[in-house]
């Protein structure tokens, strides 16, 4: 292949920039030609195609969204809306594309590879719920925001001795409140993938308050419910002071962690790898440190993003 595309799609992550700007630079150094879709499968229906030179990509490797700006497209499910995205990327010559997004973003790239258009996923998103690697581009640096914002509440939370309910994102994964919470030293993790038991809960928290804790805290992914529906059923129980504490989109800005640039600049440049070799329809990802691909088909309907288990019983140890 001789000239590529690349696009960010859906939810932001940080480390989509330096995701461009490998796929941007790992391509023009081996004579391709780069184009970036303008804004997700959206921009790519209106034709919002610009080709990119090296310099287009300079001064990005240390912010947060994506220059290539994103959307969540729901349109793009229709069969008839993908041939109006192959037929822009065509028109310009385009002969593959790298996808950067997490699930929704897989799922066009998957829709465009069963239409015989050659797609490279790289996973951007900070759920870490793609399946296929074991780490996505944003989640290392949306979990040091959570952790530094962990940190922050337990200083209010310990001056004025309540317990403090924090949500954080993820979508239907429980990872980001999984090893924020461990990281950040939570009494309780609330994840989708696992039950709890609120006497349990309670329990704990007056464990803990009997032997002189000044503070609780307890986060809960998105996926389980909400942090003041959660805090709600909390009150009925306990008489402790109780606040929460939404995250919200803070968790997916500010400046990639050195992590994620890293991650970021493997994952893009394999990705162009691949279709240098004529390799489309695939999905690449890391595992136990080693860059790996997949089927992208296969990818999304075979595997399923696990959360890691060991990591949770850990985190109920270490917190007693
Ligand atoms: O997928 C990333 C994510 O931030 C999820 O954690 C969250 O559920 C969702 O996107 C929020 O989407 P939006 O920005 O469209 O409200």
């Amino acid at each position: 292949m001789k000239k590529i595309g690349v696009l960010t799609s859906g939810g932001d992550a940080p480390g989509m920039n330096p995701a461009i700007r490998a796929v941007v630079r790992k391509a023009i150094f081996n004579d391709m030609e780069v184009y970036g879709v303008y804004g997700g499968y959206a921009g790519l229906i209106k034709g919002d195609i610009k080709k990119l030179e090296l310099g287009s990509v300079g001064d990005i490797i240390h912010r947060g969204g994506t220059m290539l700006l994103s959307a969540r497209c729901p349109e793009f499910k229709s069969r008839e809306v993908q041939q109006i995205g192959i037929e822009q990327l065509n028109a310009h010559g385009i002969e593959g594309l790298v996808v950067i997004g997490g699930d929704g973003s897989y799922m066009g790239a998957k829709a465009l590879t069963e239409q015989g258009y050659p797609c490279v996923g790289v996973p951007g998103t900070i759920d870490n719920d793609i399946p296929g690697t074991d780490f996505t581009i944003g989640f290392d640096t949306a979990l040091n925001t959570v952790i530094d914002a962990i940190d922050k509440i337990r200083d209010t939370a310990t001056s004025h001795d309540r317990t403090f309910v924090i949500e954080v994102m993820g979508r239907n994964a429980g990872d980001i409140a999984l090893w924020a919470g461990l990281a950040g030293g939570a009494e309780t993790i609330l994840i989708p993938e696992e039950n709890y038991d609120m006497n349990n809960i309670v329990e704990r928290l007056r464990k803990g308050q009997e032997r002189g804790k000044k503070h609780s805290i307890i986060v809960v992914a998105e996926g389980v419910c909400s942090g003041v529906d959660f805090a709600k059923q909390l009150k009925e129980l306990t008489n402790n002071d109780i606040r929460v504490s939404v995250l919200g989109h803070m968790q997916r800005g500010g400046s990639p962690s050195a992590q994620d640039r890293v991650l970021a600049s493997r994952l893009g440049a394999r990705a162009v790898e691949l279709l240098m070799e004529g390799k489309g329809g695939r999905a690449v990802g890391i595992e136990n440190n080693k860059l790996v691909d997949y089927d992208i088909i296969e990818a999304l309907e075979q595997r399923k993003h696990k959360i890691d288990l060991d990591l949770f019983n850990l985190s109920k140890v270490l917190s007693i």
